[in-house]
């Protein structure tokens, strides 16, 4: 069986694989496969690269970033060394020449399956959970009555550094490729890496790693100089050494750098033979060697797959959602959560956008998914690793680098805010307040308490407030795009009114917060709504900012881009707006913004660039920021909605943005259905309607938030889980398996039969309130609420 199947593809029965019957899909559609260190993207023609630890400073293997074109990859040939015939297992880069082609995209691996006559092959694609390294499982199988015998060629380009490197011929010359005749492993090393460190290293360092790719087999051949590969004015399509079935067995320095192997077999009829490939990069050449021996067993390949797999599947499996939407199920079941983790907090790179950095605001909102299955350990980790990258003025940096860890210091008004914003909801899931007496050094010496971190950081964003006090914008807010609405000092943010709100009122109601804090907090909580209120109302909706001369941006007098989204919605969340206003400020959003689609970040888009908003009004108008659904601001719409209006509002907001149903007209929708894109065009765009940006985007994490505690009403608070319980209409019934302090609640929510009563029973036991009893670790309470 299949569901929501499109003339492209399905989500399989159990929603685990998104299988893709053609690949020439409307965009690339990938998969992010990564662990903590190594990774790669796939597409389902089979292109993509590889990275170590950071996808843009330690790049493997070179790619070029056209989706349209979507042929740089690492990629397999397979010739019949008697017909002369060749093809790939994948679309790229010999095109659609199979007979028969199924991509199937997985958490945490890729099989390309294809046919052609008799030989079938099937190409599984995957890192193994503790080695910086990839694997592609060869499986061929000779259907015919004759014996096929075969070519096996592989070729990638290595890249190893800095991405892209757009001087070639500067780079190539820093390269040094070997072949280990004795391991049977092509070796790449590198003598320059162009790092962002200080003067004397810049330029003037060696590529710390040696890189290496080998397979279960001997190889008959290999070749390690582009020219001799693919042939002088020769391309990946059609590759010289494949064409004629022989490698040169050359590799060296001053070589055009890369790497394939060249292995010869027989299959007998009805036989089936797997070969391995292994591409990886480890400090030394000894090491890259022994994990190149260590993936020839093909018993440890295959135990290797099977962790990998059931590794992913146990972290998805941490929470269950079954309600009567498919296409809910589908997202919420798995795909949410392996976007947030593999492709924003392992890998933190894809297609649309290859990154490698932290963020600061990016990474703590993502890591915000672990409270929601059950690994809350990893929020705290990721508190205490962006705390010390906050300097002793309480300023932090926008993003980082791992590796060089060189950062921007951030001039933004919000970033610093995140970190109370992520420490409040890991209490309230948690409810270890010792965590904020955590010692975390500073980025720039000395240390303190996660508490004082945070405390830091609010000084700071008190302090930044114009004359009549609402927060300076600074170089921008949570939307970076308004980069230049207040860079001298003056522009407001009356988002960042409705925020500090949220975080200073949060703050002041913890039980790690002294009375007198709490008191001051409360009080600037509510000078903040005061000005608010006073100054940044417009009549029917909050506007957005004020620039550096006084002029209102997102106000009735803009000539465009009048209305923004987010100074109403966190005029809800934020609780700044009064109940006539913030009503009166969500319809508004929905008279302007909401589309079927999603709800758009502002409206009317730019359509002329405004040199005093920044570059979001540069952005052709529709597009990202410019007036499209920017997905991560439509999550907290849903839960503005679910706040003022309630679970229908929520709930029927929530769809028209979800993937796996857009993706049911993939042809304007064009984006992967499994996994969140970062924008979805505005009316204004070409094609309305249309996803971009797929993958790394934290609209992940926010989506699934969005939908356990803004749809299903199920909040984690200090006092233990709270339960909102009410169905939209279309539903009869939900079940959900949370944990939460280590036990797990079984919450049904159904409505009452014709004459049954209406009852909340926990254990079986009436239960009166809305906050369940905070149950033992480890049991699993049985939650039964009838509407
Ligand atoms: C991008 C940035 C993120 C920012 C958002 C809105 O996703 O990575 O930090 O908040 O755009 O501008």
């Amino acid at each position: 069986m299949t569901q929501l199947q499109n003339q492209y593809g399905y989500f399989s029965d159990d929603g685990k694989e998104y299988i893709i019957t053609d690949p020439q899909t409307p965009m690339p559609w990938v998969n992010v496969i990564a662990n903590d260190i190594y990774g790669f993207v796939v597409s389902q023609a089979g292109s993509g690269y590889s990275w170590h630890t950071h996808a843009s400073l330690n790049r493997v293997t070179r790619w070029d970033q056209d989706l349209i074109r979507d042929e740089w990859g690492k990629y397999l040939y397979i010739r019949d060394a008697e017909s002369g015939e060749y093809w790939s297992p994948t679309l790229q880069p010999c095109g659609a020449s199979n007979d028969a082609q199924q991509v199937r995209h997985g958490m945490g691996y890729s099989v390309f399956e294809t046919r052609r006559d008799t030989l079938s092959s099937a190409v599984t694609y995957f890192v193994p959970l503790d080695a910086t390294c990839e694997l592609w499982l060869v499986r061929l199988e000779n259907h015919g009555d004759t014996p096929r015998h075969l070519q096996l060629y592989s070729y990638l380009e290595w890249l190893l550094g800095a991405a892209p490197d757009w001087h070639r011929e500067f780079h190539r010359t820093f390269i040094d490729t070997q072949y280990n005749a004795e391991h049977g492993a092509l070796l790449a090393t590198k003598v320059m890496w162009e790092l962002p460190v200080p003067a004397k290293a810049h330029w003037n360092q060696p590529w710390a790693y040696a890189a290496f790719h080998s397979a279960s087999v001997t190889p008959a051949g290999f070749d390690g100089d582009k020219r001799d590969f693919i042939g002088r004015h020769g391309s990946v399509h059609q590759p010289h050494a494949v064409i004629k079935g022989q490698s040169h067995n050359h590799a060296g320095r001053w070589g055009d750098p890369i790497a394939s192997l060249h292995i010869d077999l027989t299959l007998a009829p009805g036989e089936t033979r797997e070969i391995v490939f292994s591409l990886g990069a480890t400090e030394s050449v000894e090491a890259s060697l022994k994990l190149a021996d260590r993936y020839k067993d093909l018993g440890t390949v295959h135990a290797a797959l099977d962790s990998a797999q059931k590794y992913w599947q146990s972290v998805v499996t941490q929470i269950s959602i079954q309600t009567p939407d498919t296409a809910l199920n589908l997202m919420a079941n798995g795909w949410l959560v392996y976007q947030a983790i593999a492709g924003r907090l392992k890998g933190r790179t894809a297609y649309y956008q290859t990154g490698g950095a932290f963020g600061f605001r990016d990474q703590l909102q993502d890591s915000l998914l672990w409270l929601l299955i059950g690994q809350p350990e990893k929020t705290l980790a990721q508190l205490r690793f962006h705390a010390a990258h906050q300097y002793k003025d309480g300023i932090v940096l926008h993003w980082w680098h791992p590796i060089a860890d060189t950062g921007m210091r951030s001039d933004y008004s919000d970033d610093l805010l995140w970190l109370a914003f992520v420490l409040i909801h890991y209490l309230h899931e948690t409810g270890d307040l010792a965590s904020a007496d955590e010692i975390v050094p500073f980025y720039d010496g000395d240390q303190a308490t996660l508490k004082e971190h945070c405390m830091l950081a609010f000084e700071v964003a008190l302090r930044r407030r114009s004359p009549r006090g609402l927060p300076l914008i600074l170089k921008g807010d949570w939307n970076d795009g308004l980069n230049a609405v207040g860079g001298d000092g003056r522009g407001e943010s009356v988002w960042m009114a409705h925020f500090l709100c949220y975080v200073l009122r949060g703050w002041a109601d913890l039980p790690i917060c002294d009375s007198a804090t709490a008191e001051r907090f409360r009080r600037e909580a509510d000078a903040l709504t005061a000005a608010v209120n006073q100054h940044a109302w417009d009549g029917e909706w909050y506007w957005r900012a004020s620039t550096d001369d006084g002029v209102l941006v997102g106000a009735k007098e803009s000539p465009e881009g009048k209305i923004f989204l987010n100074a109403q919605t966190w005029s809800v969340l934020g609780g700044t707006a009064d109940a006539q206003r913030a009503k009166q400020a969500m319809t508004s959003a929905r008279e302007h913004l909401y589309m079927p689609y999603g709800p758009l970040l502002l409206a009317p888009a730019y359509s002329v660039p405004d040199p005093n908003i920044g570059y979001l009004s540069r952005y052709a108008p529709g597009i990202r920021e410019n007036g499209g659904v920017y997905s991560h601001a439509a999550c907290w719409a849903v839960l503005a909605e679910r706040k003022l209006n309630g679970v229908q509002a929520a709930y029927d907001l929530w769809r028209t943005f979800c993937p796996a149903r857009r993706g049911e007209e993939p042809d304007v929708y064009a984006g992967e259905p499994y996994v969140m894109p970062g924008n979805i065009s505005g009316p204004l765009a070409t094609v309305p309607g249309q996803a971009g940006w797929t993958w790394y985007t934290g609209s992940a994490a926010w989506y699934f938030r969005a939908l356990v505690d803004g749809v299903l009403g199920i909040e984690a608070r200090l006092n233990g889980l709270r339960v909102q319980a009410a169905l939209p209409k279309e539903w009869d019934h939900f079940q959900v398996k949370r944990l939460y302090r280590g036990a797990w609640y079984d919450i049904t929510i159904r409505r009452a039969k014709p004459g049954e009563a209406t009852q909340r029973l926990v254990d079986g036991a009436a239960w009166a309130e809305d906050v369940l009893p905070i149950a033992k670790a480890g049991s699993t309470p049985v939650v039964v609420i009838t509407l």
